[in-house]
């Protein structure tokens, strides 16, 4: 078999990362190896986003920008291929195709187990309509993917659920990535084994709603329930061998549930930081935005939490100007922002999206005013942030280093509160976890030196 080259962009959000890893997986039988240059590709492939206008734009400009090696390539006699994959290839389909004629094949999130066929058919010559695949299968592509090709490192990536049934009015994930569904925790179990027997110590359970997990009960647990909720399947990882670190993300507040908030106090491998979006504190723009809960209600399920887990880092998206959304809207969301006192968020410009109900409402508000507001949360969330970081000084943290830092010498990974850690240390400590003291704080990051580190592997199994 020929040596093919595959390169992946992607885009959007850390499902979009794992679904990547597993796109590779399922070329490597044909040959596709990765690599970092677009202009070794024989293969390129953009998985995309369409949260935000602005991440959907940037797949036709990426297009625009990978032609010429297209005609380079052509002109070498040389076949490149190009798929655009993920959310906007869901929304846009025969679209792009049309628009961006450069494009070979175009493939939606739920039909990357078909990949490989597309491609074979592409690599065959042929063209056109029948290389866009935008179904909802019956059957689930993670019935018919191979195992991974390789480990995914220290702290690894697995999603568990996928879609979304809350329709929320501003989001498209329901329409691009469908409804809710969770994988049987069985699978689940099994991919956590491989990716623990592959390097890794962490790993963060993916879904667009992954604390509404429902997965099918092992057939050993007969008698039990025919389905795990997130907290049983915490649970149940949390007795793998070798896993120090579980994770969680991204959760709806209404699906934070008493069995979930109580493993946040007796799962030590359950990270102490969460990513609980509240998108606003305005009950008002609360119900417009059809989010099922009032801002007091998140304020309790975080008192909750921080009962069962004191020293929980939250982490929060807001948009700012919703369709409607006043000065007392948004100084409500300033409010909850005091209450809750975040370690980081992520603010975003509302971005009408083509089908979701806010698109189509009157009251859009204007561009500077969404500036103007977005600039004001910004101010305050870095200020929540820094002093959060700040907090952190002097303490001896637990810092799981998953990669060289910019600078030679230097090793970058994650505290349990998901701040980013510098770190000067050999790359023999690369995978695994060091006790830091915390000696910097920056705005984004904090800086620290190693007190304690795990023995190389040969010393401790001597
Ligand atoms: N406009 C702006 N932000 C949005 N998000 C989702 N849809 C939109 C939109 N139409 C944000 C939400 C969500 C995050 C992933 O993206 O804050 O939590
Ligand atoms: Fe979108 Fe999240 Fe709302 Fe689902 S819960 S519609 S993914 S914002």
């Amino acid at each position: 078999m020929t040596t093919k080259k595959l390169y992946i962009r992607t885009y959007g959000c850390q499902m979009n990362v794992y679904d990547s890893a597993r796109m590779a997986d399922v070329l490597a039988p044909l040959g596709y190896v990765p690599t970092e240059l677009p202009e070794l590709a024989d293969l390129i492939l953009l998985n995309t986003c369409h949260i935000r206008e602005k991440a959907s734009e940037k797949v036709f400009s990426e297009v625009g920008r990978l032609r010429p090696l297209k005609q380079a390539a052509e002109a070498e006699g040389r076949r490149l291929l190009i798929a655009v994959a993920g959310c906007v290839a869901q929304a846009e389909g025969e679209e792009i195709q049309r628009r961006a004629p450069a494009v070979d094949i175009v493939l939606g999130p739920q039909t990357y187990h078909r990949l490989p066929e597309l491609v074979r058919r592409a690599e065959g010559g042929e063209r056109g309509r029948g290389l866009v695949d935008t179904d909802f299968p019956v059957e689930s592509k993670f019935d018919f993917l191979p195992e991974e090709a390789e480990g995914r490192g220290p702290a690894a990536f697995l999603s568990v659920q996928e879609g979304c049934d809350k329709f929320c009015s501003f989001c498209v994930v329901p329409y691009t990535r469908g409804a809710e569904a969770s994988r049987p925790a069985a699978q689940v179990l099994a991919e956590a084994r491989r990716l623990v027997a592959g390097g890794a110590l962490e790993i963060t359970l993916l879904g667009q709603n992954v604390n509404a997990y429902h997965g099918e009960a092992p057939a050993q647990a007969a008698g039990g329930p025919a389905s795990w909720n997130l907290a049983r399947l915490v649970r149940a990882l949390a007795e793998l061998d070798g896993l120090e670190r579980i994770r969680y993300t991204t959760s709806h507040p209404s699906d934070m549930d008493d069995e979930l908030i109580a493993a946040h106090g007796e799962v030590a491998q359950l990270m102490p930081y969460l990513h609980l979006p509240v998108q606003s504190g305005s009950d008002r723009i609360l119900a417009a935005m059809n989010r099922r809960h009032a801002a007091d209600d998140y304020r309790r399920i975080v008192e909750r939490l921080r009962e069962a887990r004191p020293d929980l880092a939250l982490s929060s998206d807001f948009i700012v100007g919703f369709p409607g959304e006043r000065d007392r809207d948004f100084a409500e969301t300033l409010r909850l922002i005091g209450d809750v006192g975040y370690a980081q968020a992520y603010s975003f410009k509302y971005s009408p999206r083509p089908g979701t109900p806010a698109a189509g409402t009157a009251e859009q508000v204007p561009e500077p005013v969404k500036a103007e507001r977005l600039a004001m949360l910004h101010q305050l969330l870095g200020a929540q942030q820094q002093a959060f970081n700040q907090a952190t000084l002097g303490r001896r943290l637990p810092v799981l280093l998953e990669r060289a830092a910019k600078h030679p010498g230097q090793l970058n990974g994650r505290s349990p509160y998901m701040q980013s850690v510098t770190v000067a240390a050999p790359d023999r400590l690369l995978g695994t976890v060091a006790e830091v003291e915390i000696l910097e704080s920056h705005p984004n990051s904090v800086k620290g030196r190693v007190v304690a580190a795990p023995q190389p592997a040969a010393a401790s199994a001597a």
